[in-house]
């Protein structure tokens, strides 16, 4: 068992206290990382807390399984894999890389034989995939891919068929390419929404819809038994975990969409983040010190949830996408080797854009009886080009808001009063282009390893997305005895 008495018996001083007791507060707790500022002074963390996590983090072996995760071994103990995404980045084990980039260079010949032709006249592009399947690309089209998208990319993943119906109504399905993106190319709802686009090509005139579809899977033979040409399939290795994937061929509609180079400028970022998050030191490592910070609220503060707001609309999706890979990664309750956890494991992760939030949720922040950590992120540089100055209402705003969580305001009434002392973090991106927005990426992903290394968690497994996809398969077959809430819910919606 870990011992977590040092952090626990952490003073609690307020965030301005430890700003008056120490004037290099802010050149302690802030970094520049591949085009990221990192600061965070206005969190609790302080020398003797970051202190405190460095001897767990010894304790736990975080250096060592750092190293055995880049060094290919079977970090992912449950399903006895490797963790091969940083691969990906040519940052791994050289035959893990070699195999990364075979499969990047097979992506790279289709998309050029597509773009020359090879396809017919292709101009847009329809992904099809969930969750990891789907997350990563679309958040990276709809950050970068704004002013220069060279093809209309949708990304559906739900099946409710309305999301399907929507592209059906803009896309010309003589002029589309299907991409169908799954690990596992077994999951239900990407399945169904596949075989439907091909309903909806074929009853368009389209002749040979097989001709026009890509596979993005892990699991190539279940591709091609589907339907799928050979030479239209793209693997990628079983050890690159779905929510950790849009490195690999699960790319594809921002390869295609943002062009290769984009897509290259991607991988270089996030190795960069990979570079720094090895080789340096804890106390100067933008990973770890953000690692620190969720610990020290999840254990120390008993904090529930987490709060990313993108300042900034091209990284609107941000949010859904951290909660995919934080929750699924760290939400736990047992050790890699199968004992209880005994403490608390991933927070909620939930948040939003700014600066809509600040006029919904962040009373709550200010006045609620929740502590909720809140990590702003934006971007120095931008998005938009209008005469009038939104781009510093933006970003004033996000610091101002960072300011006023921590100062508070006292007032003679009550519920005008701010109780302040509530932390944030601010990672501020010199620019929004591919190059940092891999390393911000990356940056998370390694964030949420440390956080699960420290916990003692294997931060790479899921099966607690399997129970549910089981009832939902048996009782689709009739196979199912359920509760009689259920039974009555299956009835009501005329679905027995
Ligand atoms: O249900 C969870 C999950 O397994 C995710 O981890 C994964 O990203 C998603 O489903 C999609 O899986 P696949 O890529 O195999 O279709």
């Amino acid at each position: 068992m870990a011992d977590w008495s040092a952090i626990e018996a952490l003073p609690a001083r307020r965030l301005t206290e430890l700003f008056d007791a120490d004037t290099d507060r802010l050149a302690r707790l802030s970094l520049d990382v591949a085009g990221i500022h990192f600061d965070w002074s206005k969190t609790h963390l302080t020398a003797e807390a970051i202190a405190a996590f460095e001897a767990l983090a010894k304790a736990q072996d975080l250096a060592g399984k750092r190293e055995a995760m880049f060094g290919g071994e079977h970090v992912n103990v449950t399903e006895d894999r490797p963790v091969e995404h940083t691969a990906e980045r040519g940052e791994g084990n050289p035959e893990s890389v070699a195999r990364a980039r075979q499969f990047h260079a097979r992506m790279r010949a289709l998309i050029d034989a597509i773009e020359a032709g090879a396809l017919g006249d292709i101009r847009h592009v329809l992904h099809i995939g969930i969750g990891g399947s789907a997350l990563g690309p679309d958040l990276l089209i709809d950050a970068l891919g704004r002013e220069d998208r060279r093809y209309d990319v949708a990304i559906v993943s739900n099946v409710d068929g309305v999301a399907l119906e929507d592209v059906f109504a803009k896309f010309d399905p003589s002029a589309t390419l299907l991409v169908i993106a799954s690990k596992t190319f077994t999951t239900t709802e990407t399945m169904l929404n596949a075989a439907s686009a091909i309903g909806w090509m074929t009853e368009n005139g389209v002749d040979d819809p097989y001709g026009r579809v890509v596979a993005l899977t892990a699991n190539p033979a279940k591709a091609i038994e589907w339907g799928v040409d050979e030479t239209r399939v793209l693997p990628f290795s079983e050890g690159v975990g779905g929510r950790y994937s849009l490195w690999s061929s699960i790319g594809f509609p921002a390869a295609i969409g943002l062009g290769w180079s984009a897509f290259e400028e991607l991988l270089e970022g996030a190795g960069e983040m990979d570079r720094h998050f090895r080789l340096s030191a804890l106390h100067e490592n933008a990973p770890a010190l953000a690692a620190f910070a969720d610990l020290y609220y999840t254990q120390v503060r008993h904090c529930e949830t987490r709060a990313p707001f993108a300042y900034d609309e091209r990284l609107r999706l941000l949010p859904s996408y951290l909660q995919q890979l934080e929750m699924e990664s760290n939400g736990k309750s047992v050790t890699a080797d199968g004992q209880p956890v005994g403490r608390p494991t991933a927070p909620i992760t939930w948040g939003g854009v700014g600066t809509d939030a600040q006029h919904a949720v962040f009373q709550l922040l200010h006045q609620g009886t929740h502590l909720v950590p809140v990590e702003f992120i934006a971007v120095i540089e931008a998005g938009d080009t209008l005469a009038e100055d939104h781009h510093r209402q933006l970003l004033l705003n996000a610091f101002a808001q960072g300011a006023a969580l921590m100062k508070g305001k006292q007032a003679e009434d009550p519920a005008r009063s701010y109780p302040g002392d509530r932390p944030s973090s601010t990672l501020l991106l010199d620019t929004l282009d591919a190059r940092t927005l891999g390393a911000l990426i990356a940056f998370y992903e390694h964030r949420t390893f440390v956080n699960g290394v420290l916990l003692g968690i294997n931060s790479f497994d899921q099966f607690g997305v399997e129970l549910g996809k089981e009832m939902a398969k048996a009782a689709d077959q009739g196979g199912q005895d359920f509760d009689p809430s259920t039974t009555d819910l299956i009835r009501r919606a005329g679905l027995d």
